[in-house]
């Protein structure tokens, strides 16, 4: 009889311990979902006098135009030349984007804070 109890146990402890590590996987996969590859910064990142022409454009017409241009702004926001851009830049509506709603479509921090750093400069037609 005793033996049998001691059966019982062992098989509840098998549940548990089968329940937590498919909980692991189950999170862990999450986890790696969710993940998307960032490219730090370094010291080749230049964040100083950022051009418009140069920087600015180049980045948002890889990353952000193809939702943002002018016969699709989706959100009503238009990325595609200096004057729509400058518009943007009021109340910090593109800097916040950048880690906020639009984050998945950038993910080279140098191109964040270049942007950031044009706005910062003044957001200059340079
Ligand atoms: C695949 C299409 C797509 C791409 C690429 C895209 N956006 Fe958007 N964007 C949207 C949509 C849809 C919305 C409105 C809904 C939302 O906020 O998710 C939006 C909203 C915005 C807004 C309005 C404010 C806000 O945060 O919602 C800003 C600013 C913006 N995007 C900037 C950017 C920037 C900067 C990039 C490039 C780094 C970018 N978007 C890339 C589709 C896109």
């Amino acid at each position: 009889m005793k033996k049998s109890i001691n059966l019982n146990r062992l098989f509840q402890y098998i549940g548990m311990i089968l329940i937590l590590v498919s909980f692991g996987i189950v999170m862990n996969s999450c986890e790696q979902d969710e993940l998307v590859p960032t490219k730090p910064i370094d010291s080749s990142c230049d964040t100083i006098n950022v051009s418009f022409d140069l920087a600015v454009r180049p980045i948002l017409e890889k990353n952000c135009t193809s939702c943002h241009n002018n016969s699709f702004s989706a959100a009503k926001i238009n990325l595609e030349g200096y004057d729509n851009v400058n518009k943007t830049t009021v109340n910090d509506i593109l800097t916040k984007s950048l880690t906020g709603s639009m984050k998945s479509y950038i993910s080279d921090e140098c191109e964040i804070a270049k942007i950031k750093a044009w706005v910062n400069q003044g957001s200059i037609n340079n």
